[in-house]
C-alpha cells in the first residue's frame, strides 16, 4: 500500500468524555432495550416520528418471518422528512448543500424542499400516478433525486431507485419485476468531467414489446440532446414548474410499502427487497441520531454514497431528513477535478460528520496523506464506515489523517435487507476496536452459529452471523416472491434465525468481527455482486460456452471479479475473429452492457475446463486459489482431478485490466 507505517500494536480508543457529554447515544440504552425490546422501539418510534395516528401494537410476529411493526399507526414519510421541520420553524435551515461535479452549487432549505416535493407530488398525480403505483427512479446525484423519492413517498407510490451505473438491460429487468408505471430520469449526469447520458438507457430499457411504463419524466441536467417519444416522455420542468406549491400529505398505514430496492443474491435474478414506512423510518432516524450522532442544529453531515444504494436511501434521504439535518450532496467522483476534491469540500462546507466506504479510504491511502494534509479538516468530529470490513490499517489511517486523531470512527454493519445500521459502536460510548463493527446497537440482537446452527461465544472461532429478533426496519419480503424470502433468510438455520450471509467471529473481548460473505455473493468496493448474475451475463455472449466467477481478494476494492470462461467451439458470428486481449475486452464490455460497468470482471481467464464435483457443481474454492495466486487446495472431491493442472498450465490466455 502506501509508505505509511502505522503501528500494528493492538490499541483501542476509549470514548472521549467531552464527546460523551454531548452524544445522542448512551450506555443506558443497551440496558433499556434489553429489558423491554418492544417498549424500547415503541419509545423510539414515538420520540422520533410524527404519527398522524398513533399505533396500537408495537410488533406482530405471529406471521413470522413476516413482521408487522407499529400496527394501526399512520404516518407520511415525506411529512416527517420535510413538512414538520417547516412547521417547527426550521424552514430556513439548509437541508441540502448541493455541489455538482462541474462545480455548480445550490442551496436547498427545508422550505425549498417542501415546495419542491409538493410540486413534484402534484405533478406525479397529474400524470395519473396514485397510491400503490410503483415508480422507477434512474437519476444522477442531484437534489431532484431526493425530491423525486420524497414525492413518491408522499403519495404512497413505492419507488424503486436503480443506480445510474446500471445498464439498460438491468434497468429493464427491474422495471418489469416491479411493474413500474412511471420512470423518473434525467438527460444525463456528470461523470469525471464529462456529461454522461441516462435517457438512452431508459429508452432502450422500454424498447421491449410489453412494458407497464406509461410515462417517463425527464429532468434536464446536462442539456445534452435526447431522443423523444411524444406520447410517453415529459420534461420534469414542464410538469413540476407549473404545479401547485401545496399538497396534502395523506397519512399511510405504518406497513404501507415505502420502497423496493434490488440487490444481488446467490441466483442470477436480483431480489426486490421491500421496506415499509413506519418501522423503516423509525430505525433510519434512530440510527442516524445515535450512530452518526447527528445534531441537526449544528452538524454538517455528509454521506458519500449514491442514492441508488440502500446507504443513500437510509443515510442521505430518510434518516437525516427525518432528523432535520443539514447535509452535503455531491454529484461527482473523488478525483475530479483533482484528488483533493473531498477534502476541499469538507473545508468549504465545514463538514462535521463523514460517512463513507473502506474502498474510498484505501484509495486515499494510496494517493498519500499529503493530499488531505493540504486542507483544513478540523471541523470533522465523527467518521463512519460502511459496505465491507475496514481493515485495521485503513481504520488507523482514516483516524489519523482524516480524523486528526480525535474523531471516533463507527464501523457500521448492515444490509439492504436490514434497512438500517445493526452492528456498530456508539460514538461517545464504545471503546473503539479498529477493524471490528463490535456490538449490535441497542434494540438489535445477533449471534454467531456453528455449522450445526448452535450458538457459541468462544473467541476466534469462525461461524455464521444471524439476527435473533425482528427489528423495525427489517425487509418485509422480496417483491412478488414471499417463498424466496423465507428460503433465503429464514431456512438455513431454521425459522428462529435471520441468516445474513456473512461469516463472523468474536474476539476475546466479545467484539464481533465480520469476515465477508459465505455465499456466492461478492463485495466489490462495498457493492454487492452476484457470481451467478455475472456468469449468466458471460454465457449470454455467443463465444462463451461456460463461465465461473469468483471474488478474489483485492487490496483496493476488497474483492475483485475474476471470471473463468470456456469458449464455444461451434460459434459462427462476427466476434469469431477476436482472440486473446480483444476477446477479453469484448467480454468485459458485454458484461457492462448486460449489468453495468461496475460488474466488469477485473480479470477474465480463458480455460479449457472448469473444476467440478461429481455432481457437477463448480468448485469455486479452487478457482479462488488460482485467482488469488495461492497453492491449490484439496482437489479430492473433483470429478477429474487433472483439471486444475490444465487450468494452471493454460493460463496466460486472458488478461488483467484495471
Ligand atoms: C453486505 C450488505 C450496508 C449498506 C451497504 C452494503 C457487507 C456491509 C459492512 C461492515 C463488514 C459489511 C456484508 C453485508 N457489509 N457493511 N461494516 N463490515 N461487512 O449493503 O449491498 O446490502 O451489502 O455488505 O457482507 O452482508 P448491501
Amino acid at each position: 500500500m502506501s509508505e505509511e507505517s502505522l503501528s500494528h500494536d493492538h490499541h483501542t480508543f476509549p470514548a472521549d468524555p467531552a464527546f460523551a457529554a454531548q452524544a445522542n447515544g448512551t450506555a443506558e440504552m443497551y440496558a433499556a432495550a434489553e429489558a423491554d425490546p418492544e417498549g424500547f422501539w415503541a419509545a423510539q418510534a414515538r420520540e422520533r416520528i410524527t404519527w398522524a395516528k398513533d399505533f396500537e401494537t408495537t410488533l406482530d410476529w405471529s406471521g413470522a418471518p413476516f413482521a408487522k411493526w407499529f400496527i394501526g399507526g399512520e404516518l407520511n414519510a415525506a411529512y416527517n422528512c420535510v413538512d414538520r421541520h417547516v412547521e417547527n420553524g426550521n424552514g430556513d435551515r439548509v437541508a441540502i448543500h448541493f455541489e455538482g461535479e462541474p462545480g455548480d452549487t445550490r442551496t436547498v432549505t427545508y422550505a425549498d424542499l417542501h415546495r419542491e416535493v409538493c410540486k413534484a407530488a402534484n405533478a406525479l398525480e397529474s400524470l395519473g400516478l396514485g397510491k400503490g403505483d410503483t415508480v422507477a427512479i434512474y437519476l444522477p446525484m442531484i437534489p431532484e433525486a431526493v425530491v423525486a423519492m420524497l414525492a413518491c413517498a408522499r403519495i404512497g407510490a413505492p419507488h424503486s431507485v436503480v443506480f445510474g451505473g446500471f445498464s439498460a438491460e438491468a434497468l429493464n429487468t427491474r422495471i418489469n419485476d416491479a411493474q413500474c408505471k412511471l420512470v423518473i430520469t434525467a438527460d444525463g449526469g456528470y461523470r469525471r468531467g464529462n456529461p454522461s447520458a441516462l435517457k438512452p438507457a431508459v429508452d432502450a430499457a422500454l424498447d421491449h414489446a410489453q412494458t407497464t411504463v406509461e410515462k417517463v419524466v425527464v429532468i434536464r441536467r446536462t442539456g445534452q440532446d435526447v431522443a423523444w417519444n411524444d406520447s410517453r416522455d415529459v420534461w420534469w420542468d414542464d410538469v413540476v414548474a407549473p404545479a401547485a406549491e401545496t399538497h396534502e400529505a395523506v397519512a399511510h398505514d405504518s406497513e404501507h410499502p415505502l420502497f423496493i430496492l434490488y440487490t444481488s443474491g446467490t441466483t442470477g435474478k436480483p431480489k426486490g427487497i421491500f421496506h415499509t414506512t413506519g418501522g423503516y423510518l423509525t430505525q433510519a432516524a434512530y440510527t442516524n441520531a445515535i450512530v452518526h450522532d447527528v445534531h441537526p442544529e449544528t452538524d454538517l453531515y455528509w454521506c458519500t454514497a449514491d442514492i441508488g444504494w440502500v446507504t443513500g436511501h437510509s443515510y442521505i434521504v430518510y434518516g437525516p431528513l427525518a432528523n432535520g439535518a443539514t447535509q452535503l450532496l455531491y454529484e461527482g467522483t473523488p478525483d475530479t477535478p483533482h484528488q483533493g476534491r473531498w477534502w476541499e469540500l469538507i473545508q468549504k462546507y465545514g463538514v462535521t460528520i463523514l460517512y463513507t466506504a473502506p474502498t474510498a479510504v484505501r484509495t486515499f491511502m494510496k494517493w498519500g496523506h499529503d493530499i488531505p494534509e493540504k486542507f483544513d479538516l478540523s471541523s470533522l468530529r465523527v467518521l463512519g464506515s460502511v459496505g465491507e470490513p475496514i481493515n485495521p490499517e485503513a481504520w488507523l489511517w482514516y483516524r489519523k489523517y482524516i480524523g486528526g486523531d480525535r474523531c471516533p470512527i463507527v464501523d457500521t454493519w448492515w444490509q439492504t435487507e436490514t434497512g438500517a445500521i445493526m452492528i456498530s459502536p456508539l460514538p461517545g460510548v464504545t471503546t473503539l476496536e479498529p477493524g471490528s463493527a463490535q456490538k449490535p446497537i441497542p434494540g438489535v440482537n445477533a449471534q454467531i452459529l456453528d455449522d450445526e446452527g448452535k450458538p457459541f461465544t468462544e473467541a476466534e472461532r469462525v461461524g455464521y452471523l444471524v439476527l435473533t429478533k425482528p427489528w423495525p426496519s427489517m425487509l418485509r419480503g422480496i417483491w412478488g416472491d414471499p417463498e424466496r424470502y423465507r428460503q433465503t433468510y429464514w431456512s438455513r438455520f431454521g425459522p428462529e434465525y435471520y441468516f445474513a450471509g456473512d461469516g463472523a467471529k468474536y474476539d476475546k473481548d466479545g467484539n464481533i468481527w465480520l469476515l465477508g460473505r459465505v455465499d456466492d455473493v461478492m463485495n466489490v468496493s462495498g457493492h454487492r455482486m452476484s457470481t451467478a448474475e455475472i456468469e449468466s451475463a458471460l454465457v449470454s455472449h455467443p463465444r462463451v460456452a461456460e463461465a465461473a466467477v469468483v471474488g478474489a481478494s483485492d487490496e483496493m476494492t476488497g474483492q475483485a471479479i475474476v471470471a473463468f470462461v470456456i469458449l464455444r467451439m461451434d460459434h459462427d458470428d462476427e466476434a469469431e475473429h477476436l482472440d486473446g486481449d480483444a476477446l477479453v475486452k469484448e467480454l468485459r464490455n458485454h458484461v457492462a452492457k448486460e449489468i453495468g460497468p461496475i460488474a466488469k470482471p477485473r480479470t477474465i481467464m480463458v480455460v479449457s475446463e472448469l473444476p467440478k464435483t461429481r455432481s457437477g457443481k463448480i468448485m469455486r474454492r479452487l478457482l479462488k486459489d488460482v485467482a488469488e495466486g495461492r497453492e491449490i487446495g484439496d482437489v479430492t472431491t473433483l470429478a477429474d482431478s487433472s483439471v486444475m493442472n490444465l487450468i494452471k498450465d493454460g493460463l496466460g490466455a486472458g488478461g488483467d485490466e484495471g
